[in-house]
């Protein structure tokens, strides 16, 4: 069902301090919490002794307190103290999963520690960089995670589901050009001669006809950075108004998901209102995918089997990036059949 070697964004920094979080990943249960020192901390939030949530706990010094009975586990999810006894049973610890923190966002690694390498976290700077300026959603979605990479991966929807922010005809008038490179989707659409979409024109203060350009980078299975922007006809990319949307897709479980979202933009940097305005406007844009996604969901729900998707010219990202999903997936289980089956030889 999922990737697990890879870090999904658990959540963003300042949601996470001394009282515990939870949060599922995966279908796995995670409490979070800060030590003193101020390092995040994942344990599996499922007490050894009888299951209860620690996130329903509390934190002491490093460790933390489950609520029930009060067994305390410190940060390397070992069991440190059993209140009704001395002696601490061998079996009782917890999963500990490894974090990175970065730009703002607490990534998890939800498959085999020994694997993680936090150079693998994808690059999100913009999010921390004075140059840039930052809005920020975050927004559970009803619905599969897939159906989020499907919606990032064929921006045409904008020019139905966004008609009045950043949609527009033109949009699903011009054609994709994808690339792959290793697990690497990318979508770019270039819009030569257009308005600068409904919502941007006036923070930008763009009047006139520009070249309107988006491209989606899929780090297959938890990052879209959208690359996107307007700029003068003919001119450079890089020489225009800039903005780059992360989009951090977390799977709950097979039918709902964590969007974590950033919007920065390299212009009207100190302007506070524009920061409010887009906000506002992309929260709308955020409600608009929430409200379609949970729909196609319950369509999906009920589609009998054999009915599959239609896929168009313009779902060529759509196409490869399922491609490499299902290989990642079937390549992480394939490995897990193997471990097991030395196991059971041994
Ligand atoms: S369930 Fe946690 S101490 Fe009993
Ligand atoms: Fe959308």
């Amino acid at each position: 069902m999922y990737v697990l070697n890879t870090w999904y964004v658990a959540a963003w920094s300042n949601e996470v301090d001394r009282k515990p979080v939870k949060r599922v990943i995966c279908e796995q249960p995670l409490v979070l919490f800060r030590t003193q020192n101020g390092t995040p901390v994942a344990l599996a939030d499922r007490c050894a002794h009888r299951a209860f949530p620690l996130s329903a706990g509390r934190t002491i010094g490093d460790s933390i307190e489950c609520g029930y009975h009060g067994f305390t586990y410190g940060e390397d999810g070992m069991c440190t103290k059993v209140p009704a006894q001395s002696t601490i049973p061998e079996r009782a610890k917890v999963r500990k999963y490894p974090l990175v923190e970065k730009d703002g966002w607490i990534w998890a690694w939800m498959g085999d520690a020994a694997a993680a390498d936090p150079a693998d976290v994808p690059d999100t700077h913009w999010m921390n960089d004075p140059e840039w300026a930052t809005v920020t959603h975050s927004v559970p979605f009803a619905c599969r995670a897939e159906l989020i990479h499907d919606n990032l991966l064929d921006l045409t929807h904008e020019s139905f589901l966004h008609k009045t922010t950043v949609g527009d005809d033109y949009i699903y008038e011009h054609g994709i050009t994808v690339e792959v490179e290793g697990s690497v989707v990318s979508v770019d659409r270039l819009m030569p001669s257009v308005e600068a979409p409904p919502l941007y024109a006036d923070t930008m203060n763009a009047r006139g006809l520009f070249d309107r350009f988006h491209c989606t980078e899929f780090f297959v299975p938890n990052l879209h950075v959208l690359h996107s922007g307007i700029t003068g006809e003919g001119k450079p990319r890089a020489e225009g108004y800039l903005i780059k949307v992360l989009n951090g897709i977390t799977p709950i479980d097979a039918h709902n998901s964590w969007y974590y979202y950033a919007f920065s933009r390299n212009f009207a940097v100190d302007d506070a209102q524009a920061t409010e305005d887009l906000r506002v406007g992309l929260e709308t844009v955020l409600r608009e995918d929430a409200e379609a996604l949970e729909a196609q969901e319950i369509g999906m729900q009920s589609r009998p089997a054999g009915e599959f998707d239609v896929l168009i010219a313009q779902d060529g990202g759509v196409a490869k990036a399922r491609r490499i999903l299902s290989t990642l997936i079937k390549r992480e289980q394939a490995a897990v059949a193997d471990r097991s089956a030395a196991g059971a030889r041994a």
